[in-house]
């Protein structure tokens, strides 16, 4: 047995609603993974906020349960990746390393007023052009600030020197590393609305727009290197670190130009390789850092769904029509197609491409026939249309037409649901062996840094398809379908009225 194959990677996934840690062999094998949820806090209607101590805690005791369940010890670990929730804030005092103020969370909605005033001062389109992101409550910069002015004493302490702010990679980095190491890497930095992503340097005109100091910030470093060492975990070389939708991206190896994937969780995250140049949207994207490699860096254009295999939970715990998750597909097939009905789960608006915050949900084409069935069906279907409309986006922004799509996440396991994402899209669908992509791609950037893995082509050696979905669907009855879905999504627009 060589060197390699004795060691292994460990993955941190610190995800929005619990702490993961997988741990990989040398062929990208899962070997072991534990996992903890925490504690959601909702002070106000639209907050939401974690405790950074309790991030930092489940993290480092589920990293440890990983490493007892396989019976290894540290010293067999090569190095560890970290990947996480992006966007989410976090500050603190640089002398006692306390959080100044909870974690504001990347849903949080507190300063979308304060937004609207921005947007109003006419500077979107410069914001645009250095970020690739839009004024938005959801990246960082805002939520810095909201901090900054509400807590006492903060922005005074900021000024002197006294405060760090770091999304949950820099903050976890800087425990691990004891107050060592300040530093963030480029995608997580690419979400901060700070970030030049042309130029690759914070933006003293967005640090003046938004009125943070400077001296707050982390170093922004690549997504693969050795940024310092887990003193209490054996002293194991942190080295790779990715946000979590960008390393879902490396997971799945789409490392060329117009590969794409899609993860479907709660929402849907649909995210493109662009290749060594941003490309700006024309409709309604993101354009973001996918990873730097070495002196390489990699753009992509990304879209998100606000409520993808949410509209599964909605079906079972407000329509009480199954029981589990898992139960949508047996009754999504007890119906041969959806009998006429869409169902637009804009539950809480409508995110990309359309932007609508007073969309609300809708379903129409219900008739005397409807049975819970075609409802199941709908809301299936529904998954699919907001990621074709986000392709299409993507098609247009790009030009390039993706050969596959590539997907992970919880609801990837519903066969009916990926079979008509490819009738859907046109375009075979693939499902790969490890479904863990996010783990396994900040997996492969860690070691790639440290030598345990020589090149990305050594890499999809070890990236296995288990199911490619062609699609079956008739290209009238395609367009038939997703004719049918824009007039129902256009006619629940702007409904609210709050
Ligand atoms: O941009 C937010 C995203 O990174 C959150 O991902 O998987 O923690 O919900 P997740």
């Amino acid at each position: 047995m060589g060197i390699k194959e004795e060691k292994y990677i460990l993955a941190m996934d610190q995800g929005t609603t619990s702490s993961r840690a997988i741990i990989f062999d040398h062929k990208g094998r899962s070997m072991a993974s534990a996992q903890k949820e925490f504690k959601q806090y909702y002070p106000k209607p639209g907050w939401i906020e974690h405790d950074p101590q309790e991030i930092w805690y489940t993290q480092v005791s589920v990293a440890a349960e990983a490493i007892a369940k396989m019976g290894i010890s540290e010293s067999a670990l090569a190095a560890i990746g970290i990947t996480n929730q992006r966007e989410t804030t976090i500050l603190w005092d640089k002398q006692t390393g306390k959080p100044v103020y909870n974690a504001i969370v990347w849903q949080d909605r507190r300063t979308s007023n304060y937004c609207d005033t921005l947007k109003e001062r006419g500077i979107q389109q410069k914001v645009r052009e250095k970020t690739g992101l839009v004024i938005d409550a959801y990246f960082s910069a805002t939520k810095i600030k909201w901090i900054l002015d509400n807590v006492e004493g903060v922005r005074e302490r900021a000024e002197a020197g006294h405060i760090l702010f770091g999304t949950v990679d820099s903050w976890l980095i800087w425990k691990f590393t004891n107050g060592k190491k300040h530093v963030t890497d480029v995608t997580n930095a690419s979400r901060t609305l700070l970030y030049n992503i042309n130029t690759l340097e914070w933006d003293m005109e967005l640090l003046e727009v938004f009125d943070i100091p400077e001296s707050i910030l982390p170093e922004v470093c690549s997504s693969s290197e050795v940024y310092g060492y887990a003193e209490s975990l054996g002293h194991v070389p942190i080295a790779g670190v990715a946000g979590d939708q960008q390393a879902a991206l490396f997971g799945q190896l789409c490392t060329e130009k117009g590969m794409v994937k899609n993860t479907y969780g709660t929402g849907c995250f649909l995210v493109m390789n662009t290749g060594s140049k941003p490309v700006p949207s024309q409709n309604n994207l993101l354009s973001t850092i996918a990873w730097k490699i070495g002196d390489r860096v990699d753009y992509a254009i990304e879209g998100s769904v606000f409520v993808g295999g949410a509209v599964v939970q909605w079906i079972r715990d407000g329509l009480h029509l199954i029981k589990d998750s898992a139960e949508i597909e047996r009754l999504a097939r007890t119906v041969d197609d959806n009998g006429g009905v869409y169902f637009v789960p804009a539950l809480t608006g409508l995110g990309a491409p359309h932007w609508d915050q007073y969309a609300r949900g809708m379903m129409i084409g219900l008739t005397r026939g409807t049975t819970a069935g075609h409802i199941a069906r709908a809301a299936l279907e529904s998954i699919c249309f907001q990621s074709l409309d986000l392709i299409k986006a993507m098609e247009a922004d790009t030009e390039l037409k993706p050969k596959e799509l590539r997907v992970d996440g919880g609801a990837v396991v519903n066969n009916l649901l990926i079979q008509f994402q490819s009738d859907i899209v046109d375009f075979p669908v693939v499902r790969p062996e490890t479904l863990e992509t996010t783990a396994l791609g900040v997996a492969q950037l860690a070691g790639l840094a440290v030598g345990y893995w020589e090149s990305i082509d050594e890499l999809k050696e070890n990236w296995r398809t288990e199911t490619v979905f062609e699609s079956k669907l008739a290209s009238e009855k395609q367009s038939y379908l997703y004719r049918k879905w824009t007039k129902a999504l256009e006619r629940c627009k702007e409904w609210a009225d709050d």
